[in-house]
């Protein structure tokens, strides 16, 4: 068996059948399947170690926040944070992005003052500054892209001027697979002093994440297109940005003491996660984290690369397929059209074969508008991903092709 077999078989899901046809999933952007390790992680929690974490004297509670914790502690290390009190568990990207708008943007920002973002952004990374502008009067600008989907430098860099508050930008783009040059990027940010956040849903499933590195200032992403549990994320934040930012919501566990007079906040990270936590979702995407550490985030980089460049390269042999997105660099997703299918109808041809794959506007209105469509046919790519699926995928595009003649 060969490597990437090897990793296929750890995921249960992959083996089954759809429609009569072994499943070719191929719309990992959306959610990843989870390997038989964390599915047993959270498994074994629920049916041995459950209680509420922080709160309780008694055994299960202590092992249910050591386990609890003990994610929070993978997951620091996974991304090199300098300390676990820098590392905030959320629901996920979306809410990491709304805790960064309203917890450090909201009470910074004035009329006038502008928050950066780029055409490329994918809706949780528009939404929340848009939310935040106009509870402040300041003004949400968008660095272009060009037709290959790369973000164009000079006018971001022209764009990083002295009302600039924030530059919120993706790692990897969901829709069109664009690997962002961050170095650069973030780079000239420090050089104009404007904090970067970093939308990394797409970036930590595929490649090794570095944050000391990347020198960002935020980083957000996802637990289930990591191979976790839905209802999972982090938001990882540098110490001192986020002792100065107040709580983003109110509740248990999140206090040290409360009167009616006033409440003293808990410390980092605490001080961010009120109420019970997804306990076991959390559990899992720490079974994820020892998971993908196990393989090691290089190998599926390399692996996932060369797998890209293969469907590249079969998708471009297709006769009337047209590839949206062909930026300098990509990662793991390619959007495409076939001749005039509509991306819909194209998705439910490929199902009828079991391949799966993701159609239509994928959260990101403004790329789709760039390209002048409504949407486009995505295949995107994990790292249970081999050739075999690749070529599945193109044959089914063949067949779909054939029907609509
Ligand atoms: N953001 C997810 C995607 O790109 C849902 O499909």
């Amino acid at each position: 068996m060969n490597t990437a077999n090897a990793w296929r078989a750890d995921f249960p899901a992959l083996s089954q059948e759809i429609n009569g046809q072994p499943l070719t999933y191929l719309d990992s952007a959306a959610s990843a399947q989870q390997p038989q390790a964390v599915i047993d992680a959270v498994a074994r929690y629920q049916r041995e170690d459950h209680a509420n974490v922080h709160r309780g004297v008694h055994t299960l509670s202590h092992r249910a926040t050591d386990l609890y914790e003990g994610a929070r502690d993978k997951l620091a290390k996974f991304i090199n944070a300098g300390s676990r009190s820098e590392l905030v568990l959320t629901s996920g990207t979306t809410e990491s992005i709304n805790l960064v708008a309203q917890s450090y943007c909201r009470p910074l920002l004035q009329l006038g003052d502008q928050v950066l973002i780029t055409w490329l952004e994918h809706h949780s990374n528009i939404v929340p500054w848009q939310l935040v502008c106009e509870q402040t009067g300041a003004e949400l600008i968008v660095a272009p892209i060009n037709d290959d989907g790369d973000v164009l430098l000079d006018e971001l860099f022209d764009l990083m001027g002295e009302r600039v508050r924030m530059l919120a930008i993706g790692h990897v783009s969901n829709a069109l697979g664009t690997v962002n040059p961050l170095d650069k990027i973030i780079q000239q940010a420090r050089e104009k002093g404007i904090p970067v956040l970093v939308d990394g849903a797409q970036g930590v499933p595929h490649m090794p994440v570095d944050v000391a590195a990347l020198d960002c200032d935020f980083y957000a992403f996802s637990g289930h297109k990591m191979f976790g549990p839905t209802g999972t994320g982090v938001l990882w934040g540098r110490e001192a940005l986020l002792e100065q930012m107040p709580p983003y919501k109110g509740g248990g566990d999140m206090i040290l003491e409360v009167s009616f007079d006033n409440t003293v906040f808990n410390e980092l990270p605490y001080k961010f996660e009120a109420g019970t936590p997804n306990i076991s979702g959390t559990i899992g995407l720490g079974a994820a984290v020892d998971y993908l550490q196990n393989i090691g985030m290089q190998r599926i980089h390399e692996h996932e690369s060369a797998l890209h460049s293969y469907m590249v390269e079969k998708l471009s042999a297709v006769d009337g397929i047209r590839r949206v997105g062909q930026a300098t660099s990509q990662a793991s997703v390619q959007s495409f059209m076939l001749d005039d299918i509509h991306p819909h109808d194209l998705g439910t041809i490929l199902d009828h074969q079991g391949v799966a794959i993701r159609t239509g506007h994928h959260c990101a209105m403004p790329v789709m508008q760039s390209f002048g469509l409504p949407g486009t046919a995505r295949a995107s790519l994990g790292l249970y991903n081999q050739p075999e699926d690749v070529d599945r995928l193109v044959a089914a595009l063949e067949k779909a092709k054939q029907i609509f003649a």
